[in-house]
């Protein structure tokens, strides 16, 4: 299997990569500029070539904090971009995963969450992501 993993550097990207060869999948990363989430125009041709049988988007304005004073940079990464990783995967008629963040959360539920418990985020980063979980679920029905 051939596992096409956006963001190339990140730490789950990396540790994707150094766990792959031990169950015989083999990760390609990706990574600007050849694959920009801020350039969605890159995305299709960067995994038409790489040619995989599916796609993690690992790629994410994650810069939680700074996001406040960088709003549509944070949208642009994790809510169009990651609408286009979905939508180019889906055009290619291979699945792609998406990762989310406790941030959609509100954070004051006195349980650990859960992934089908109603959503809140209450900062920049964590409705960018929010954003990311609807554009992905809108392109790959
Ligand atoms: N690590 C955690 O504990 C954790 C927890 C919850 C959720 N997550 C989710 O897991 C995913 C990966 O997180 P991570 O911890 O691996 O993040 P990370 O270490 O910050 O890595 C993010 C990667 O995305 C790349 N990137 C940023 N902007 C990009 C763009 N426009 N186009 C292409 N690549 C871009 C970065 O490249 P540069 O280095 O060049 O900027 C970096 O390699 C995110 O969706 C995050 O929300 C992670």
């Amino acid at each position: 299997m051939r596992l096409l993993v956006t963001g190339r550097d990140g730490q789950v990207a990396r540790a994707l990569q150094e766990r792959a060869a031990a169950h015989n999948i083999t990760v390609v990363p990706l990574a600007r500029p050849e694959l920009d989430l801020g350039a969605p125009e890159t995305i299709l041709p960067a995994l038409r070539r790489a040619g995989g049988d599916i796609v993690v988007n690992a790629a994410a304005y994650t810069a939680v904090d700074r996001a406040e004073s960088e709003p549509e940079l944070a949208e642009r990464i994790n809510g169009t971009g990651a609408g286009a990783v979905a939508a180019a995967a889906a055009s290619l008629k291979i699945p792609v995963v998406q990762l989310s963040t406790d941030y959609v959360f509100d954070g004051t539920s006195a349980r650990p969450y859960r992934e089908d418990d109603p959503v809140g985020p209450v900062s920049v980063y964590g409705r960018s992501k929010l954003a990311g979980e609807e554009a992905v679920a809108a392109a790959t029905p």
